[in-house]
């Protein structure tokens, strides 16, 4: 089985994804959600940001949520519907090919799911591309503080575990910078040992600056 197949199978049960599971937790409250704006949570699960999100931004505002799985757009959905919050829009996608269109979000979160994505720079390079012009991200995820074993990084569970995905805390950080963020701001960070290596969640946020 191939690695995004793998993903999709683990998030193919509603129940493994829960609060437990995420790196930061409190990325809808870091954003500074305005009445009005637009935002998008990547990898959203179940939704429970995105409905958050669709509280702070109200009836003028729009939240929308994309995830890998087709389970947890129909949990997210669902859950959306049967709260009666109608401001919100769920998509089945890619964070390396984002279903949405250029510059249209004031902010994206994204909590413990980019780890999962095979291109780490393709992946930021998407975030900035649906950002607006000085719209803002707030990004939580796992990194590895010393070098996976290459069984793992092959490992299709290991990634869908959070953890065979994780690259060095610097490659990701350039990965953001490659995309075209200037000033990335570590709002925290936590060091973990997994399966015996050493790890941290971090949370990151930037602006898309745009010099003209
Ligand atoms: C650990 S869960 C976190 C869910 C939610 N953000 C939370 O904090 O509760 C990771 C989520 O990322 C999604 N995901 C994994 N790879 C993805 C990708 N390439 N693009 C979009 N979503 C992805 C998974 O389907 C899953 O719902």
């Amino acid at each position: 089985m191939d690695i995004k197949e793998a993903v999709k199978q683990r998030y193919a049960d509603e129940a493994c994804c829960d609060d437990n599971l995420s790196c930061g937790g409190q990325n809808v409250y870091l954003v500074d959600l305005k009445a009005g704006q637009w935002l998008l949570d990547i990898g959203c699960g179940r939704g429970s940001d995105v409905l958050k999100a669709a509280a702070l931004v109200g009836e003028q505002g729009k939240a929308v949520g994309v995830d890998l799985s087709p389970d947890m757009i129909k949990a997210a959905a669902t859950a959306a519907e049967q709260q009666g919050v109608s401001n919100v829009e769920f998509y089945q996608g890619d964070v390396e090919a984002l279903p949405l269109p250029d510059s249209v979000f004031d902010a994206v979160i994204s909590d413990c799911a980019i780890n999962h994505a095979l291109d780490k720079k393709r992946a930021y390079a998407e975030i900035f591309r649906v950002l607006k012009p000085q719209g803002v991200m707030v990004v939580s995820d796992v990194v590895a503080l010393e070098t996976l074993p290459q069984e793992i990084k092959d490992d299709p569970a290991a990634w869908a575990d959070c953890f065979g995905g994780a690259i060095s805390e610097e490659d990701y950080i350039d990965a953001v910078k490659a995309a075209g963020f200037a000033e990335i701001d570590m709002l925290k960070r936590r060091e973990y040992i997994k399966n015996g290596y050493k790890m941290a969640s971090i949370t990151l946020k930037a602006v898309k600056e745009v010099i003209s």
